[in-house]
């Protein structure tokens, strides 16, 4: 066992309570986001609510982070560090980026909250990035390929106008917060590794309005904004692969119950029919 990206039976259950908690958070946080509100106002919501569920927040001191979730903004791609100086204003967009750990196990789940009226475009691309992380889910069952995933994704992004980003990637979880397999959020299908019951991961495209490209800034060695100034939105859910397709173990309040019977009979638009976003 390569460090939890198959799960043992008896564990599944610890990552459904993990990943149950991470979409409680990210429920919070949206009922709770609003402008005026610092990015580390919102860290400090989720270091409380973590700890008053008896959990630690993974990104804490994760190589060095210091914040208790990321807070990315507009043309930050991912990894945006909390800040009492950053203020929320309307028409920003934000991805938060939760990883409680229950029990030994990591439940990682992030969205992208729109912050008053946002500009249309900035509306689509979030929306539009929902709806690819689903197209990605809904390519997860026994037999598919991570290759098949990353397709699924490209394929509804690119014809739309925008980009995958290609230095991050989803990723193997349970009791290590990051493990074999990548999951690329762009490639062919069947290429990569093949998915088999047990086995839990996340997807997390984040998608850019323009280049695909991004850089760290130096300042901080985390911030990973686009190299354009592009926006850039992302959403993110902890997968369990069945025996017969796909469990999601981060689903929200606003989300479908259970992806059961298998995702080609619920495609991402019929479940934002919905939701919503
Ligand atoms: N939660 C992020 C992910 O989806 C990882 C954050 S690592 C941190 O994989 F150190 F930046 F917090
Ligand atoms: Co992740
Ligand atoms: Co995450």
């Amino acid at each position: 066992m390569d460090g939890g990206a198959r799960l043992q039976p008896h564990d599944v259950a610890k990552m459904r309570a993990a990943g149950r908690l991470a979409a409680a958070l990210l429920d919070m946080v949206a009922r709770e986001i609003r402008a005026g509100m610092s990015t580390q106002d919102i860290d400090r919501l989720v270091d409380d609510m973590t700890r008053a569920r008896g959990a630690i927040s993974a990104p804490y001191r994760y190589h060095g982070f210091p914040g208790h979730c990321c807070t990315s903004i507009n043309d930050v791609v991912c990894h945006g560090i909390p800040d009492p100086n950053r203020i929320l204003r309307e028409g920003d967009i934000i991805n938060v980026d939760v990883t409680p750990i229950l029990d030994g196990f990591h439940g990682d789940a992030s969205r992208t909250f729109m912050i008053g009226a946002v500009p249309a475009a900035a509306q689509r691309l979030v929306q539009d990035t929902y709806r690819a992380l689903w197209k990605g889910i809904s390519a997860v069952r026994p037999g598919a390929t991570t290759g098949d995933i990353g397709h699924a994704i490209q394929c509804f992004v690119e014809p739309r106008g925008y980009s995958v980003v290609r230095q991050f990637s989803g990723h193997g979880i349970g009791r290590v917060f990051h493990t074999a397999p990548a999951i690329l959020h762009y490639g062919r299908p069947g290429t990569g590794e093949r998915l088999v019951p047990g086995m839990t991961f996340t997807i997390e495209p984040m998608i850019n309005l323009g280049d695909w490209r991004c850089h760290i800034l130096r300042e901080d060695g985390w911030t990973a904004v686009t190299v354009d100034g592009s926006l850039s939105a992302q959403f993110e859910h902890t997968v369990l692969v069945t025996e017969t397709g796909v469990e999601v173990l981060t689903l929200g309040a606003d989300e479908a119950l259970a992806i059961e019977p298998p995702p080609a009979q619920l495609s991402g638009d019929t479940l934002l029919a919905g939701n919503s976003l």
